[in-house]
Parts: structure tokens; sequence; C-alpha cells
């Protein structure tokens, strides 16, 4: 019986969780997480379009998903400016004709900048950050992206990255944590609003990884942590960072057809951080 189970489980996880045939555009695809989402993905089966504003990182990460997939054909790269609309709107109308169509968009983009004290913080980074996690990293690739959908008849699914900000500030990122904040809030009101055209909207929450845009408030020059870092995995029940291997599981079960009536959450991945207590 139970040998039974296990051999026919392959086609049921293809059909539920494969995703062969299907497109996605990642952006940020370039960045440490979403460039090993990407490889996720096309190891999965999908066709990805990286999407990021850094040309030369975009050419290395479409080499490491070729890699992993071990099929170039399956990669493809779109240099665009998130902080740009019309540049948005462009890489929508170029990628949906790359694979021939886009089923899944991953909103990976996204940083800060400029961690101070409140009273010292300076408008300038307030809204570049602002704008690149909410506009740029959630808002307005999914206007551009959820209008292709609807006017082709496509019931896409849309994944945003939100943090663990989203659910508690962190210190002296004042943008960052509220800009989160707004992902987590627009996940739910994208996945409400597109439903009706069978548009699924979820988020993930990555806990702390070493990623280039945090290294330095993690890890000093030598490797050891910052005393934040220590800080952060003293508040880690699992006693770690994660890496970008962590998520991958995650964006994949989101996108799949198995989640076809999961549409507004947002899934922490965070070795428990959100349930430390005292
Ligand atoms: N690293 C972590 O611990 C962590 C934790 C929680 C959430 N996140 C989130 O995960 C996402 C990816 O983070 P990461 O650590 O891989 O960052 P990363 O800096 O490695 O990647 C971000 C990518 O976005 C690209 N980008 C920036 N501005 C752009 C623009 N205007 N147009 C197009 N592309 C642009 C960058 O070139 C870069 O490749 C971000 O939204 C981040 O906030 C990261």
């Amino acid at each position: 019986m139970a040998a039974n189970v296990v051999r026919d489980l392959a086609p049921i996880l293809e059909a539920k969780f494969g995703l062969r045939g299907r497109t996605a555009v990642i952006t940020g695809g370039a960045g440490t997480l979403c460039s090993v989402m990407a490889q996720g993905y096309a190891q999965a089966g999908a066709n990805v379009i990286l999407w990021d504003i850094r040309q030369d990182a975009l050419d290395a990460a479409v080499r490491g998903v070729a890699d992993a997939c071990g099929n170039p054909a399956q990669v493809a790269a779109c240099r665009v400016d998130l902080m740009n609309e019309a540049s948005i709107a462009a890489g929508v109308e170029e990628s949906s004709k790359t694979f021939g169509g886009i089923d899944i968009l991953i909103n990976g983009a996204g940083g800060t900048r400029g961690k101070s004290p409140l009273i010292e913080a300076k408008l300038e980074d307030l809204e570049f950050v602002v704008k690149l996690n909410l506009f740029a990293g959630c808002l307005l690739p999914t206007k551009h992206m959820a209008k292709y959908w609807i006017e082709n008849g496509i019931r896409g699914t849309v994944i945003n990255i939100a943090s663990m900000a989203s659910f508690n500030p962190l210190s002296g990122v004042w943008a960052y944590s509220a800009a989160k904040a707004a992902v987590m809030n627009q996940t739910m009101a994208h996945a409400k609003e597109l439903a009706p055209y069978g548009i699924r909207v979820n988020a993930i929450a990555p806990g702390f990884l070493v990623a280039e845009q945090n290294r330095s408030l993690l890890l000093n020059e030598d490797g050891t942590m910052t005393q934040r870092g220590k800080d952060v995995i003293a508040h880690t029940p699992m006693g770690r960072f994660g890496g970008p291997d962590d998520l991958v599981a995650a964006v994949i079960f989101l996108a799949g057809e198995g989640a076809r009536f999961v549409s507004g959450i947002t899934v922490p991945i965070d070795g428990a951080y959100l349930c430390q207590n005292i």
C-alpha cells in the first residue's frame, strides 16, 4: 500500500507543483535571493525571464540559471528600470513575446539604504526606499502585469517579497519597515481586487539572509558577526541565518496549481523568528 502511494506521488506532484510550460518574470532577478529562486523555478520546469537594472549581474544570473537547469533555452533577461513606469510597461510588452506569454510574476526587487536614528533620517533616503520597495518592488509591476493578464484572459499569479519588518518594524530602517508592511497590506488588497479574474497574489516574508543589501549590517569584513547579526541569531529560535535556497520550495508551492485556492497570504520563512518570546 505504502509503495503505491510513493509510486503514484510523482505525477501528482508534477501536476500540482510542477511549473513545466509556464513562464515567470522575476524582478530583481540578478540579485542574491531572486537569482536562486529563478534557478529553482527553471529546475521545476518553468521558463524564466530575469528583470533587473544591472546588465552585468543579469548576464551572470542567466548563466547561473542555465547551469542549474541544464537548458539555456529556458532563461532570458530583460533590462528594466522598475523606478520608471514606462520601462516596466515596455518590459511586460517585450517579455510577453519571449516565450509566448507570462504566467507568474515574482516581485523581488527591493532593498534599503540609510540606516539611522529617526531624528537623523534623510527625506531623500526615505523617499527612495519607499519608492523602491513599494512602488517599484510591488505595486507598479503588478499593475502592468495584471493589465496584461486581464486583457489576455490569463489566470496569472503574483508572489511579493515581504520581510520580518512587515510584521514588526526593524530598528533604524524606517522607510524599509513602512514599505514592507505596505507590501503585505497590498498583497491582500491586490488578491481581493484581482480574484474575479482568476489572478492570485501572495507573498513570502524571508527572515534574515545574508545578501548584498544587508551584508555589512550583519557581518564584519572578516566574516564575524556584527552586534546586529548576533542580535538576529539570538532572536531566531533555529539559531542561524537563512539561505536563498530556503525560499525556493515556498515560491514553487505558491505558483503551482496545487495552491489554486490560496491568495492574499504572506508566508514567513524565518527559522521561527516571529515566534520568539521570553
Ligand atoms: N536578504 C534578506 O535577508 C532579505 C530579507 C527579507 C526580504 N528581503 C527582500 O528580498 C528581495 C531580494 O533581496 P536580496 O537580498 O536578494 O537583494 P539584492 O540587492 O541582492 O537584489 C535586489 C535586486 O534588485 C535590483 N534592483 C534594484 N533597483 C532596481 C530597479 N530600479 N530596477 C530593476 N532592478 C532593480 C538590484 O539590481 C538587485 O539585483 C528584496 O525585496 C528584499 O527587500 C531580503
